[in-house]
């Protein structure tokens, strides 16, 4: 199947960076957020930076404006259905993840791929309450979507082969670099990093010297674009905290 429509569950910093790479590459794009309001000011704020990029000269004004058309904010979670493609970013919660799939499947057809933003659950346990388990995947992209250009495409035990390949070539429509990966706490990129996090808190913990010090080195000593420090804070503590246990 190629996809041509997707629905996002979850307006925040993810979900709306995911809706924005969607809609510039040409999908149907509608909204869901469980906050009154919150779908109505995400789509806002991406339409003041999508304007200010136009001024810059980015793209033009016809491009703007059909990209800008491809939004729809939902007032119901029903309105979803139709959709080839959900992708769910809400809270960090696996009983809440389950649930909602278990909602979104008794509206969707049977056709219709679900997938979650999760960062540090099972892909496995989300989908194990669900009828048809094969069609969940994990579709793991990084904070900030549209400059971090990758994203991770995980496998859980039950997902179908062509799920897998659906979103690989779904990525790559959107721009960025599909991974396939298996479902192990951390995936590959945060199983990878994850040790810079946690050597940078012992060496805090340890006293050995300041945030900004540690943010510093790895900025200025190894490359990185920011210290693992001020990248807790952009993530946020809530979704870098269960990502620390799971490893
Ligand atoms: N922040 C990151 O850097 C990052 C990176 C990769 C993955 N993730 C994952 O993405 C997901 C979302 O993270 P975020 O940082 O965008 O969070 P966020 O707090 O910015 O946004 C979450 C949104 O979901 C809404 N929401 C909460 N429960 C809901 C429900 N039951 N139904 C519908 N909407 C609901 C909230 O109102 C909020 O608008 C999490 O699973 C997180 O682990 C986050």
């Amino acid at each position: 199947m190629t996809i041509q429509s997707m629905a996002l569950i979850g307006t925040g910093v993810m979900g709306m960076g995911i809706a924005q790479i969607a809609a510039q590459a040409g999908l149907e794009v509608r909204l869901f957020d469980a906050k009154a309001g919150a779908a109505e000011a995400g789509l806002a704020k991406l339409k003041t930076m999508l304007e200010k990029l136009q001024a810059k000269g980015k793209f033009t004004e016809e491009v703007l404006k059909e990209t800008l058309a491809r939004f729809t904010v939902l007032d119901s979670i029903e309105q979803i259905a139709g959709v080839d493609l959900v992708v769910e970013a809400i809270i960090e919660n696996l009983e809440i993840k389950q649930g909602l799939f278990k909602q979104l499947e008794a509206i969707v057809s049977e056709n219709t791929i679900l997938a979650t933003n999760t960062s540090s659950l099972s892909v496995t346990a989300i989908a194990a309450n669900l009828e048809h388990q094969g069609r969940l995947a994990g579709f793991h992209f990084f904070n900030p979507v549209p400059l971090m250009k990758i994203v991770e495409v995980i496998a859980g035990l039950a997902t179908d082969e062509q799920v897998i390949a659906d979103l690989l070539e779904l990525s790559q429509r959107m721009g960025h670099f599909g991974v396939r990966t298996k479902d192990t706490p951390g995936f590959i990129v945060n199983h990878a990093g994850r040790a810079y996090g946690t050597e940078a808190l012992k060496a805090l913990g340890e006293g050995v010297t300041s945030v900004s010090e540690i943010d510093r080195i790895l900025r200025e000593g190894a490359g990185f674009r920011m210290g693992p420090l001020e990248l807790f804070d952009l993530t946020a503590l809530d979704v870098s905290h269960p990502v620390m246990e799971s490893i």
